[in-house]
Formats: C-alpha cells, sequence, structure tokens
C-alpha cells in the first residue's frame, strides 16, 4: 500500500539555475541523438555528411560541458529532499536514476570525443577551433567506439525511466514532481 500524498503540497523546488541547466541539457540531448541517428545512415558520399558529424560531436560536447556544471553547481546547492510521503524504493529508484543519468552524460561524450580524436579525426567546435588532437591509437578509438555504440542503449534506457518515473508523478502520484523542476507559477496557491 502506498503512502497517499497530502492534500496541500508545498514542495521545495529545485533553484533556477538548475532548473535552467537542466532543460537545455534536455533540449541538447534531444537534438544530439537524432543527429547521431541521421548522420550514422547517411551514405559516406552524402551531401552534408561532414555538418552533421560536426553538429553531433559540438552539441555532444556542449552536453558535457552542461552535466559537469550540473555536478559544480549541485554539490554547492544541496537539491531539495525527496518528498516524505514517497516510498523507500520510489525515492531509491529515482536517485539510482539520475546518478545513472549523469554518469551516461559523461561517458557518452567522452567516449565520443575519444573515438574520434584518438581515431585520426580531429573534433571541431562547430567549425569554430578544433579542439586539441589525441595520438592515433587505433585499438583506443575502437574501444571507444563500442563503449559510444553500446551506451546509447543505457541511454534509451535511463531516459526511458526517467521520463517513465515523471509519469508515475503526474498521472499516479500526482504530487508536484514535475512543478520541482519548473518555475514557480505567478498566480499558484
Ligand atoms: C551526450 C553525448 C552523446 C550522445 C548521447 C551520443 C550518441 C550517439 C549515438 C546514439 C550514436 C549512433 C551510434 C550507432 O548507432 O552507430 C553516436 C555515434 C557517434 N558519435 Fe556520439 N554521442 C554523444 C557525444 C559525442 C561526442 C562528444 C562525439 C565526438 C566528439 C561523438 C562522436 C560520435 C561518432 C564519431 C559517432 C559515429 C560512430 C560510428 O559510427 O562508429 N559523440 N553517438
Ligand atoms: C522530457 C524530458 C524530461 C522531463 C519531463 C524531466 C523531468 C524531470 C523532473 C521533474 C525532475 C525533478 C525530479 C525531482 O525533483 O526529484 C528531473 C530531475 C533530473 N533530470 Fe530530468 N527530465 C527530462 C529530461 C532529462 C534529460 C534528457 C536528462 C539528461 C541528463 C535529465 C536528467 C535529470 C537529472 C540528472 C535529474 C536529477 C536532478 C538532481 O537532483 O540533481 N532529465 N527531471
Amino acid at each position: 500500500m502506498l503512502k497517499s500524498s497530502p492534500a496541500t503540497l508545498h514542495l521545495a523546488r529545485h533553484n533556477q539555475v538548475q532548473q535552467t541547466l537542466h532543460w537545455l541539457t534536455a533540449l541538447v540531448i534531444f537534438t544530439v541523438l537524432p543527429l547521431a541517428w541521421v548522420m550514422v545512415h547517411m551514405g559516406k558520399e552524402a551531401h552534408g555528411r561532414d555538418l552533421y558529424f560536426t553538429a553531433h560531436k559540438s552539441f555532444g560536447l556542449v552536453a558535457l560541458a552542461l552535466i559537469v556544471a550540473r555536478l559544480v553547481w549541485r554539490a554547492i546547492h544541496r537539491p531539495p529532499p525527496m518528498p516524505v510521503w514517497l516510498e523507500k524504493w520510489e525515492t531509491g529508484l529515482a536517485h539510482a536514476t539520475h546518478f545513472l543519468l549523469y554518469t551516461i552524460f559523461i561517458i557518452m561524450p567522452v567516449s565520443g570525443f575519444i573515438l574520434s580524436s584518438a581515431g585520426g579525426h580531429p573534433v571541431s567546435f562547430f567549425g569554430l577551433f578544433d579542439f586539441p588532437q589525441l595520438p592515433k591509437n587505433k585499438e583506443l578509438s575502437e574501444i571507444a567506439d563500442r563503449i559510444h555504440i553500446f551506451g546509447q542503449y543505457a541511454v534509451y534506457a535511463f531516459l526511458a525511466a526517467h521520463i517513465l518515473g515523471v509519469v508515475w508523478h503526474v498521472a499516479y502520484r500526482r504530487d508536484g514532481v514535475l512543478d520541482r523542476m519548473l518555475p514557480k507559477q505567478v498566480n499558484a496557491e
């Protein structure tokens, strides 16, 4: 039997910086993934293929910067505690999913950078400048490539778990957890 949530809810929100960084990360991740799906299915000689790769890599590195910024911000400004009416398993699952999301979104851009750079492909930031290149190392590049390609399934699984968790709170729990990540409504009680 689930503990029920109180009728009037006054949940502490994530602060505005964490909220902004969260939604920017979501936007960037939902840009990086479709770019990847399209680019890996383009013919080697296809027009604009390089642009897709550059955009995927650049947005992927922006995602890494955002995740690192979030972790630093989070270390200084602790997130609000989980609502008290949640069962232990709900809190545990939420913490585990958040931890796995942070972890996979560090592994993906780092493995992407290594697979490209050690594979002999310079990594450009939106065509503005190139990042320092790693020495060519075919073996290392292949290991990173495997991590990157299999890592995508962890990305899908953790994102699905995260979004299902939000649906659980919105549709079943109806406890305002989504509001924790949204700006305060002006005319809200
Ligand atoms: C949030 C970060 C990232 C995510 C979620 C991500 C995701 C993906 C996905 C889903 C694929 C398609 C894999 C396949 O089915 O073959 C892919 C391919 C690729 N990604 Fe990323 N990526 C990220 C960051 C990066 C970065 C930062 C770089 C390089 C600097 C990069 C370089 C590549 C390359 C070169 C491929 C093609 C690999 C191949 O075909 O063997 N990625 N990425
Ligand atoms: C439609 C997409 C998304 C929705 C609706 C959503 C919603 C939420 C909500 C409501 C929270 C707050 C949970 C709480 O207060 O306990 C949250 C936290 C979080 N979200 Fe998302 N999210 C989405 C996409 C993403 C993406 C793409 C990432 C990728 C990194 C992500 C990573 C996280 C993390 C790591 C936290 C925990 C924040 C912390 O306490 O440090 N979310 N999300």
